[in-house]
Protein backbone atom coordinates (compact mmCIF):
# COMPACT_ATOMS: atom_id res chain seq x y z
CA UNK A 1 0.00 0.00 0.00
CA UNK A 2 1.27 3.42 -0.72
CA UNK A 3 0.18 6.86 0.78
CA UNK A 4 0.10 9.73 -1.57
CA UNK A 5 1.05 12.49 0.65
CA UNK A 6 2.71 15.01 -1.92
CA UNK A 7 4.40 15.07 -5.14
CA UNK A 8 7.94 15.38 -4.40
CA UNK A 9 7.69 12.85 -2.09
CA UNK A 10 6.32 10.42 -4.31
CA UNK A 11 8.99 8.48 -7.23
CA UNK A 12 8.86 10.50 -10.43
CA UNK A 13 8.11 7.19 -11.54
CA UNK A 14 5.24 6.33 -9.89
CA UNK A 15 4.09 9.54 -10.69
CA UNK A 16 4.46 9.07 -14.60
CA UNK A 17 2.57 5.55 -14.13
CA UNK A 18 -0.04 7.91 -12.22
CA UNK A 19 -0.42 10.18 -15.25
CA UNK A 20 -0.45 7.48 -17.66
CA UNK A 21 -2.93 5.12 -15.90
CA UNK A 22 -5.61 8.32 -15.68
CA UNK A 23 -5.36 8.98 -19.63
CA UNK A 24 -6.17 5.54 -20.26
CA UNK A 25 -8.95 4.71 -17.70
CA UNK A 26 -10.45 8.04 -18.89
CA UNK A 27 -10.48 7.05 -22.05
CA UNK A 28 -12.09 3.43 -21.20
CA UNK A 29 -14.74 5.58 -20.30
CA UNK A 30 -15.33 7.89 -22.69
CA UNK A 31 -19.51 8.13 -23.29
CA UNK A 32 -20.39 6.04 -20.41
CA UNK A 33 -23.02 7.75 -18.20
CA UNK A 34 -21.44 9.36 -14.64
CA UNK A 35 -23.09 6.55 -12.69
CA UNK A 36 -21.67 3.10 -14.52
CA UNK A 37 -19.29 1.04 -12.99
CA UNK A 38 -15.76 1.11 -14.58
CA UNK A 39 -14.79 -2.13 -16.85
CA UNK A 40 -12.49 -3.09 -13.80
CA UNK A 41 -13.40 -2.38 -10.22
CA UNK A 42 -9.82 -1.66 -8.19
CA UNK A 43 -11.98 -0.40 -4.69
CA UNK A 44 -14.84 -3.78 -5.24
CA UNK A 45 -15.87 -4.46 -1.10
CA UNK A 46 -13.66 -0.84 -0.37
CA UNK A 47 -15.06 1.36 2.00
CA UNK A 48 -13.36 4.92 1.53
CA UNK A 49 -13.17 7.84 4.26
CA UNK A 50 -13.42 11.73 2.90
CA UNK A 51 -12.60 13.70 5.86
CA UNK A 52 -12.85 17.41 5.09
CA UNK A 53 -11.75 19.89 7.61
CA UNK A 54 -12.63 22.69 5.05
CA UNK A 55 -15.14 23.45 2.61
CA UNK A 56 -14.90 21.64 -0.65
CA UNK A 57 -16.89 21.18 -3.94
CA UNK A 58 -14.69 19.72 -6.18
CA UNK A 59 -12.44 17.62 -4.20
CA UNK A 60 -15.71 16.35 -2.62
CA UNK A 61 -17.45 15.47 -5.07
CA UNK A 62 -14.84 14.22 -7.40
CA UNK A 63 -13.06 11.60 -4.89
CA UNK A 64 -17.09 10.22 -3.71
CA UNK A 65 -17.58 9.73 -7.82
CA UNK A 66 -14.11 8.39 -8.33
CA UNK A 67 -14.29 6.02 -5.64
CA UNK A 68 -17.98 4.78 -6.49
CA UNK A 69 -17.05 4.47 -10.47
CA UNK A 70 -14.23 2.18 -9.28
CA UNK A 71 -17.02 -0.29 -6.90
CA UNK A 72 -16.18 1.41 -3.75
CA UNK A 73 -18.63 3.37 -1.17
CA UNK A 74 -17.56 6.43 0.35
CA UNK A 75 -18.66 8.45 3.65
CA UNK A 76 -17.86 12.08 3.71
CA UNK A 77 -16.72 12.84 7.18
CA UNK A 78 -16.88 16.68 8.31
CA UNK A 79 -13.60 17.15 11.04
CA UNK A 80 -15.70 19.48 12.72
CA UNK A 81 -18.23 16.80 14.05
CA UNK A 82 -15.54 14.15 14.54
CA UNK A 83 -14.08 13.49 18.26
CA UNK A 84 -11.40 14.94 16.42
CA UNK A 85 -12.57 18.30 16.45
CA UNK A 86 -13.11 18.00 20.09
CA UNK A 87 -9.70 16.64 21.48
CA UNK A 88 -9.33 13.08 20.32
CA UNK A 89 -5.53 12.40 18.64
CA UNK A 90 -4.97 12.04 15.39
CA UNK A 91 -3.10 9.14 15.80
CA UNK A 92 -6.43 7.67 17.54
CA UNK A 93 -8.64 8.49 15.07
CA UNK A 94 -5.78 6.67 12.17
CA UNK A 95 -5.94 3.83 14.20
CA UNK A 96 -9.82 3.61 14.52
CA UNK A 97 -10.67 4.50 11.12
CA UNK A 98 -8.41 2.07 10.17
CA UNK A 99 -10.13 -0.77 11.89
CA UNK A 100 -13.70 0.45 9.43
CA UNK A 101 -11.80 1.91 5.94
CA UNK A 102 -9.69 0.65 3.44
CA UNK A 103 -8.84 4.49 2.16
CA UNK A 104 -8.50 8.42 4.07
CA UNK A 105 -8.62 10.81 2.02
CA UNK A 106 -7.98 14.18 4.75
CA UNK A 107 -8.41 18.10 4.03
CA UNK A 108 -6.81 19.85 6.73
CA UNK A 109 -5.38 23.00 8.07
CA UNK A 110 -1.76 21.96 9.32
CA UNK A 111 0.21 19.38 7.33
CA UNK A 112 0.98 17.87 10.80
CA UNK A 113 -2.53 16.55 10.59
CA UNK A 114 -1.76 14.48 7.42
CA UNK A 115 1.42 12.99 8.56
CA UNK A 116 0.44 11.96 11.49
CA UNK A 117 -2.98 10.43 10.33
CA UNK A 118 -0.26 8.49 7.88
CA UNK A 119 1.54 7.89 10.42
CA UNK A 120 -0.69 5.83 12.74
CA UNK A 121 -3.02 4.27 9.69
CA UNK A 122 -2.49 1.21 8.68
CA UNK A 123 -4.57 1.78 5.19
CA UNK A 124 -3.44 4.26 2.68
CA UNK A 125 -4.37 8.09 3.66
CA UNK A 126 -4.44 10.64 0.53
CA UNK A 127 -3.78 14.37 0.87
CA UNK A 128 -6.75 16.37 -0.04
CA UNK A 129 -5.33 19.73 0.87
CA UNK A 130 -3.32 21.32 3.63
CA UNK A 131 -2.01 24.83 4.08
CA UNK A 132 1.13 23.97 2.32
CA UNK A 133 0.11 21.60 -0.65
CA UNK A 134 -2.51 20.64 -2.74
CA UNK A 135 -0.85 17.58 -4.58
CA UNK A 136 -4.30 16.13 -6.11
CA UNK A 137 -4.80 19.31 -7.75
CA UNK A 138 -1.37 19.60 -9.88
CA UNK A 139 -1.13 15.88 -10.43
CA UNK A 140 -5.28 16.68 -12.75
CA UNK A 141 -3.67 20.06 -13.76
CA UNK A 142 -0.64 17.95 -15.54
CA UNK A 143 -3.03 15.28 -16.90
CA UNK A 144 -4.88 18.58 -18.26
CA UNK A 145 -1.57 20.18 -20.02
CA UNK A 146 -0.79 16.63 -21.42
CA UNK A 147 -4.00 16.19 -23.24
CA UNK A 148 -4.04 19.81 -24.62
CA UNK A 149 -0.73 20.66 -25.66
CA UNK A 150 1.53 17.22 -25.02
CA UNK A 151 4.13 16.51 -22.54
CA UNK A 152 4.98 18.81 -19.83
CA UNK A 153 8.17 18.49 -19.82
CA UNK A 154 10.73 21.42 -20.86
CA UNK A 155 7.96 23.56 -20.89
CA UNK A 156 7.53 26.50 -19.19
CA UNK A 157 4.44 27.21 -16.33
CA UNK A 158 4.25 30.76 -14.64
CA UNK A 159 2.75 31.43 -11.39
CA UNK A 160 0.92 34.91 -10.96
CA UNK A 161 -0.07 35.56 -7.35
CA UNK A 162 0.11 34.05 -3.91
CA UNK A 163 2.95 31.67 -3.27
CA UNK A 164 0.65 29.82 -1.92
CA UNK A 165 -0.18 25.73 -1.48
CA UNK A 166 -1.25 25.31 -4.70
CA UNK A 167 1.76 27.07 -5.87
CA UNK A 168 3.81 24.49 -4.28
CA UNK A 169 2.51 21.70 -5.26
CA UNK A 170 3.63 23.28 -8.97
CA UNK A 171 7.23 23.56 -7.88
CA UNK A 172 7.20 20.09 -6.61
CA UNK A 173 6.06 19.05 -9.88
CA UNK A 174 8.34 20.87 -11.87
CA UNK A 175 11.29 19.06 -10.33
CA UNK A 176 9.25 15.52 -10.61
CA UNK A 177 8.20 16.18 -14.10
CA UNK A 178 10.94 18.15 -15.12
CA UNK A 179 9.60 21.23 -16.78
CA UNK A 180 10.68 25.34 -15.85
CA UNK A 181 8.40 27.19 -13.50
CA UNK A 182 8.53 30.66 -12.88
CA UNK A 183 6.78 32.82 -9.93
CA UNK A 184 5.53 36.12 -10.56
CA UNK A 185 4.16 37.52 -7.13
CA UNK A 186 5.56 40.37 -4.38
CA UNK A 187 8.37 39.37 -2.26
CA UNK A 188 6.25 38.97 1.31
CA UNK A 189 4.05 35.85 -0.57
CA UNK A 190 7.00 33.94 -2.15
CA UNK A 191 6.90 30.38 -1.94
CA UNK A 192 9.22 28.96 0.45
CA UNK A 193 12.78 29.05 -0.82
CA UNK A 194 13.44 25.44 0.48
CA UNK A 195 10.68 24.02 -2.17
CA UNK A 196 12.57 25.91 -4.97
CA UNK A 197 15.94 24.65 -4.09
CA UNK A 198 14.97 21.11 -4.24
CA UNK A 199 13.53 21.07 -7.74
CA UNK A 200 16.41 23.16 -8.88
CA UNK A 201 18.24 20.19 -7.00
CA UNK A 202 16.53 18.24 -9.86
CA UNK A 203 17.34 20.22 -12.50
CA UNK A 204 14.62 22.34 -13.02
CA UNK A 205 14.70 26.44 -13.78
CA UNK A 206 13.00 28.05 -10.89
CA UNK A 207 12.67 32.00 -11.37
CA UNK A 208 11.25 34.65 -9.26
CA UNK A 209 10.05 37.38 -11.56
CA UNK A 210 8.68 40.92 -9.39
CA UNK A 211 7.14 42.12 -13.09
CA UNK A 212 4.12 39.83 -14.43
CA UNK A 213 4.70 40.23 -18.30
CA UNK A 214 8.58 39.88 -18.06
CA UNK A 215 7.52 36.69 -16.16
CA UNK A 216 4.80 35.39 -18.82
CA UNK A 217 7.33 35.83 -21.94
CA UNK A 218 7.21 32.47 -23.47
CA UNK A 219 4.79 30.90 -21.10
CA UNK A 220 2.99 27.44 -22.11
CA UNK A 221 1.00 27.41 -19.11
CA UNK A 222 -0.37 30.28 -16.95
CA UNK A 223 -1.44 29.92 -13.58
CA UNK A 224 -3.41 31.73 -10.80
CA UNK A 225 -5.12 30.74 -7.54
CA UNK A 226 -7.44 32.96 -5.00
CA UNK A 227 -6.17 35.71 -3.12
CA UNK A 228 -7.03 34.83 0.26
CA UNK A 229 -6.78 30.53 0.84
CA UNK A 230 -9.36 29.24 3.46
CA UNK A 231 -6.77 29.29 6.09
CA UNK A 232 -4.96 32.72 5.41
CA UNK A 233 -7.10 35.63 8.22
CA UNK A 234 -9.87 37.58 6.52
CA UNK A 235 -8.08 40.57 8.12
CA UNK A 236 -4.95 40.00 5.61
CA UNK A 237 -7.51 40.71 2.69
CA UNK A 238 -6.72 43.84 1.73
CA UNK A 239 -3.45 43.67 2.46
CA UNK A 240 -2.61 40.75 0.23
CA UNK A 241 -5.54 42.26 -2.59
CA UNK A 242 -3.08 45.88 -2.64
CA UNK A 243 -0.13 43.12 -3.25
CA UNK A 244 -1.64 41.15 -5.44
CA UNK A 245 -3.55 43.41 -7.81
CA UNK A 246 -0.23 44.05 -10.25
CA UNK A 247 -0.11 40.06 -10.42
CA UNK A 248 -3.74 39.98 -11.83
CA UNK A 249 -4.41 37.68 -15.32
CA UNK A 250 -6.03 39.46 -18.03
CA UNK A 251 -6.26 39.13 -21.84
CA UNK A 252 -3.05 41.81 -21.80
CA UNK A 253 -1.38 39.76 -19.63
CA UNK A 254 -1.78 36.54 -21.64
CA UNK A 255 -0.78 38.20 -24.67
CA UNK A 256 2.70 37.81 -23.42
CA UNK A 257 2.37 34.43 -23.48
CA UNK A 258 3.31 31.81 -26.14
CA UNK A 259 -0.12 32.17 -28.80
CA UNK A 260 -0.73 28.06 -27.75
CA UNK A 261 -0.51 28.91 -23.63
CA UNK A 262 -3.40 27.55 -21.88
CA UNK A 263 -4.48 29.23 -18.81
CA UNK A 264 -5.45 27.27 -15.62
CA UNK A 265 -7.17 27.87 -11.99
CA UNK A 266 -7.85 25.01 -9.74
CA UNK A 267 -10.97 26.84 -8.54
CA UNK A 268 -12.87 28.31 -6.94
CA UNK A 269 -11.50 31.50 -8.44
CA UNK A 270 -13.12 35.05 -7.69
CA UNK A 271 -13.73 36.36 -10.99
CA UNK A 272 -12.53 40.07 -11.30
CA UNK A 273 -9.64 39.75 -8.54
CA UNK A 274 -6.87 37.41 -9.43
CA UNK A 275 -8.39 37.16 -13.13
CA UNK A 276 -10.90 38.48 -15.81
CA UNK A 277 -14.11 37.21 -17.27
CA UNK A 278 -12.28 37.00 -20.13
CA UNK A 279 -9.53 35.21 -19.53
CA UNK A 280 -11.75 32.83 -17.44
CA UNK A 281 -13.98 31.57 -20.49
CA UNK A 282 -11.99 32.89 -23.42
CA UNK A 283 -10.21 30.11 -25.53
CA UNK A 284 -7.14 29.82 -23.72
CA UNK A 285 -8.86 28.82 -20.40
CA UNK A 286 -8.91 24.86 -19.64
CA UNK A 287 -10.27 25.13 -16.40
CA UNK A 288 -13.34 22.90 -16.45
CA UNK A 289 -11.03 20.65 -18.02
CA UNK A 290 -8.80 20.90 -15.35
CA UNK A 291 -11.91 20.03 -12.59
CA UNK A 292 -13.15 17.28 -14.18
CA UNK A 293 -9.62 15.96 -14.25
CA UNK A 294 -9.79 15.70 -10.46
CA UNK A 295 -12.09 12.60 -10.92
CA UNK A 296 -9.29 11.15 -13.31
CA UNK A 297 -6.10 11.59 -11.59
CA UNK A 298 -7.50 11.16 -8.41
CA UNK A 299 -9.00 8.14 -9.61
CA UNK A 300 -5.56 6.88 -11.15
CA UNK A 301 -3.75 7.83 -7.26
CA UNK A 302 -6.41 5.66 -5.42
CA UNK A 303 -5.50 2.43 -7.52
CA UNK A 304 -1.68 3.16 -7.02
CA UNK A 305 -2.32 3.67 -3.56
CA UNK A 306 -3.97 0.09 -3.00
CA UNK A 307 -1.65 -1.39 -5.84
CA UNK A 308 -4.01 -2.47 -8.68
N1 LIG B 1 -9.72 22.94 -6.43
C1 LIG B 1 -10.26 22.42 -5.31
O1 LIG B 1 -9.63 21.71 -4.55
O2 LIG B 1 -11.59 22.74 -5.15
P1 LIG B 1 -12.47 22.45 -3.87
O3 LIG B 1 -12.00 23.37 -2.77
O4 LIG B 1 -13.88 22.79 -4.32
O5 LIG B 1 -12.35 21.02 -3.48
N1 LIG C 1 -5.28 28.03 -2.27
C1 LIG C 1 -6.66 27.67 -2.12
C2 LIG C 1 -6.99 26.46 -2.92
C3 LIG C 1 -8.42 26.03 -2.88
C4 LIG C 1 -8.69 24.79 -3.66
C5 LIG C 1 -6.95 27.44 -0.64
O1 LIG C 1 -6.17 26.78 0.03
O2 LIG C 1 -7.96 27.94 -0.16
Amino acid sequence: MNHFLDIHTTSADDLHQIIASAKATKQARLGQPKGALDAELPLKDKMVALIFEKPSTRTRVSFDVGVRQMGGQTMVLSGADMQLGHGETIADTARVLSRYVDMIMIRTFEEQTLLEMAEYATVPVINGLTNRTHPCQIMADILTFEEHNGPIKGKKVVWCGDGNNVCASFIHAAGQFGFDFTFAGPEPLDPEMGFIEEARAKGSKIEIVRDAEEAVKGADLVVTDTWVSMHDPQSARERRHNQLRPYRVDRKLMSHANPDALFMHCLPAHRGDEVTNNVMDGPQSVIFDEAENRLHAQKAIMRWCVGV
